[in-house]
């Protein structure tokens, strides 16, 4: 069942940056893509760095760890084709962004 949380306001989300938000406890790193906001569990898998602290290049974001790369739409690691982090679904409402923190 989706359990929809407000993580801030759509201009807290800035087109090609990479924002960190803690949402029921879960770190979650946001980025804004071509006017779309996508929502990726914040923690890198390697060793747990701040993906909302990372660099964003078009689609990609780059964990400011070691450099691990992940595609923010779809959670896809750039060079572990197995390997797909966890995203979670946003929806927009009257400006306000929520994160299905459930799905
Ligand atoms: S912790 Fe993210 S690349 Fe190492």
């Amino acid at each position: 069942m989706a359990r929809w949380v407000l993580v801030g306001l759509v201009t807290d989300f800035p087109e090609g940056e990479a924002r960190e938000v803690v949402a029921e406890g879960r770190v979650l790193a946001l980025f804004c893509v071509d006017g779309s906001i996508y929502a990726l569990d914040g923690v890198c898998p390697h060793q747990g760095g701040p993906l909302g602290r990372g660099s964003l290049r078009g689609c990609i974001v780059t964990c400011p760890w070691h450099g691990w790369q992940y595609d923010v739409r779809t959670g896809q690691h750039q060079s572990i084709p197995s390997l797909v982090h966890r995203s979670y679904p946003v929806q927009i409402r009257d400006n306000q962004v929520f994160v299905d923190v459930d799905s």
